[in-house]
């Protein structure tokens, strides 16, 4: 089991698939014809689900994005100063990575309490004004609300080790260890022995080590699925559900349109505390690689998604959870929804698409694999389709080949953008930013990097300040050191830069968002793949919806051109007459027929059948 180091050198996929799921297991032409433009917003929304069901959310990481008051870190009021760029580029939501008061040793995942802000971020009063600009410009805003634990420095935590006695001790996952010289000890549970005793079983942090960490005070073991100052919650004790549940009631309260689950398939461990079985060899951080069958996914979990899901219902407008679901299978993603019930997450992500495995190739077979499974393996549910996050290199470099990345890019935004899915972003995607691995140890901040190095460097390359313009820091903040440095390509990739240019990516993004937004076909159209064994064309139609035009996309995932037949005959489509919508290749700009169309290396072509 090995972190997203893999990338970096063998271009394997996400990293906490690693943890979760795989246990089992030359810029070019931008052209744009105005026809699909013309509509407004508003008559295209109409009557088509509730808002997420086709939008476009934004992950946006508070320590990166925008500073605001000078002191090198990202904030909760330089969000608010970007909103208007948001808006611009066609986001529907922004989550936030979490803002929370934390001690920051996983950068806010470690939560101390979920009922304020941290200072480096800004106060309540800040996210309510941040909330409330956002809706002033039809964004909602999502939290991230991380479940599976809290900071060591959570007063819960402090109480709970405290004693036995104490009434949140089981609040936490705590176990009195074996014997150190007991029967089938390994030398592994060795390592960790304190006052003669060691874990329970074999179980590893995903973020190295153990994942039993003694506390004398206690003289017990407690369970961390992530670093040790973050210790696992007892999701089997119901005052830990009522609390959490609470914590979320009071951000939606406060008008936040609903949340992004952190972690969630990991919230329940075997209650035997099995050893989980090895997976052979030994990872970045010098731990055995195991399934980990026994501290994911557990069928449990589903129980307390489906409470949550009530408990958010009763909420008007819409709330939406989103599930960060990296897991085996489309059948295993579909639990996730309540299958046919539909009564769980409205959009578990479908990880499979964006960080499949077989070291992120672009294959158009694989891909049409998981669109076509999204489509008709799901119940109907929503697919929520995403390329990039802030845990994993970014999509331009797992998916690019060093030559024509910027081709590939808008592959990637083309398919996010003209699939039935829910799209999911990461700041900085739609600009081209690269991932910026730090080149010296001690120059790295995630955790994970300082232990791992230099099999694993951990994931500040992908969280670099967001790039807005040419100026010092990019125009990120005005310190003297941000808190990591900003990229050296940002002279020339930057938001201003590149809104100047009417070819450039970010364009390109804000040309498909606005396609999408504008046409009920790219919105709800059925969606039927062309031709279905092709290995080098991905292509397919969304069938016409309320008499608009049915729409053919094709993409060459080669560096050769590919001639290709796009005649939709599986789906219902009536009309010959073929405008090109959207290209990057100059050449396929006049196209008017669909019978035998040279896609250039690399080409998106958009067209409109009539
Ligand atoms: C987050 C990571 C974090 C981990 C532990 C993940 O799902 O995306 O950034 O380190 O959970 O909270």
């Amino acid at each position: 089991m090995t972190t997203k180091n893999q990338h970096h050198h063998t271009s394997s996929s996400g990293w906490l698939r690693h943890l979760t799921a795989l246990a089992f297991v030359a810029l070019s032409t931008a052209c744009l014809s105005g026809n699909a433009l013309g509509q407004t917003a508003e008559s295209a929304h109409q009557n088509d689900g509730p808002w997420w069901k086709h939008a476009v959310v934004y992950e946006i990481y508070p320590r990166s994005y925008q500073d605001s008051n000078g002191d090198g870190i990202g904030d909760l009021n330089g969000i608010t100063r970007r909103l208007d760029y948001l808006q611009n580029l066609g986001v529907d939501a922004i989550w936030i990575a979490p803002m929370y008061p934390s001690p920051q040793v996983d950068f806010g995942y470690d939560i101390s309490d979920y009922e304020n802000v941290d200072p480096k971020y800004g106060t309540v009063a800040d996210m309510d004004h941040l909330i409330a600009e956002g809706k002033q410009r039809n964004i909602r805003v999502l939290l991230d609300m991380v479940l599976n634990h809290t900071s060591d420095k959570h007063q819960w935590f402090i109480d709970s080790a405290s004693s036995r006695t104490n009434p949140k001790h089981d609040w936490y996952v705590w176990n009195d260890g074996l014997p150190a010289n007991g029967p089938n000890v390994t030398a592994y549970q060795k390592r960790f022995e304190h006052e003669g005793r060691v874990p329970p079983n074999n179980w590893i942090s995903g973020f190295g080590g153990s994942a039993w960490e003694w506390v004398p005070a206690v003289h017990q073991f407690y369970y961390h699925k992530f670093y040790k100052q973050q210790p696992d919650l007892n999701w089997r004790n119901p005052a830990v559900e009522k609390a959490c549940f609470d914590a979320m009631r009071f951000w939606l309260d406060r008008g936040v349109a609903g949340f992004r689950l952190d972690a969630i398939p990991t919230l329940f461990e075997d209650t035997q505390l099995r050893d989980e079985p090895d997976a052979g060899g030994i990872n970045a951080q010098g731990d055995p690689n195991l399934k980990d069958i026994y501290t994911s996914n557990l069928p449990d979990v589903h129980d307390v998604m489906r409470r949550m899901r009530a408990m958010v219902e009763k909420y008007p407008g819409n709330r939406v959870l989103i599930g960060e679901t990296y897991l085996p299978n489309t059948a295993a993603l579909n639990e996730w929804y309540g299958g046919e019930k539909h009564d769980e997450l409205q959009l578990p992500m479908d990880m499979l698409l964006g960080f499949h495995g077989d070291h992120d190739k672009l294959d158009a077979s694989s891909f049409r694999k998981f669109i076509n499974e999204a489509e008709t393996q799901l119940y109907g549910s929503q697919p929520l389709f995403v390329f990039d996050n802030h845990d994993n290199v970014r999509s331009w470099d797992r998916y690019g080949d060093g030559v024509h990345n910027q081709q590939i890019a808008r592959i990637l935004a083309t398919i996010l953008f003209t699939t039935r899915s829910t799209a999911l972003m990461w700041e900085g995607e739609e600009l081209g930013m690269v991932t910026t691995t730090p080149t010296r140890r001690e120059d790295v901040k995630d955790p994970i990097g300082i232990t791992g190095w230099p099999k694993e460097k951990g994931r500040d390359g992908e969280r670099t300040p967001m790039q807005w313009d040419s100026s010092k820091d990019a125009g990120f903040s005005d310190a003297a050191k941000t808190w990591l440095p900003v990229a050296p390509d940002y002279k020339t990739v930057n938001v201003k830069t590149e809104e100047a240019d009417p070819n450039s990516l970010l364009n390109w993004h804000k040309k498909l968002i606005a396609m999408r937004r504008n046409d009920p076909t790219l919105r709800d159209g059925k969606q039927v793949m062309i031709d279905d064994t092709n290995p080098s064309v991905l292509s397919y139609v969304r069938e016409g919806v309320a008499g608009n035009p049915a729409v053919v996309v094709a993409m060459n995932f080669t560096a050769q051109p590919q001639t290709v037949s796009l005649e939709p005959k599986q789906a219902n489509v009536s009309g010959s007459t073929v405008t090109t919508l959207l290209t990057d290749a100059p050449s396929l700009q006049e196209t008017t027929s669909l019978q035998k169309i040279t896609l250039p290396p690399y080409a998106s072509w958009i067209g409109s059948i009539k």
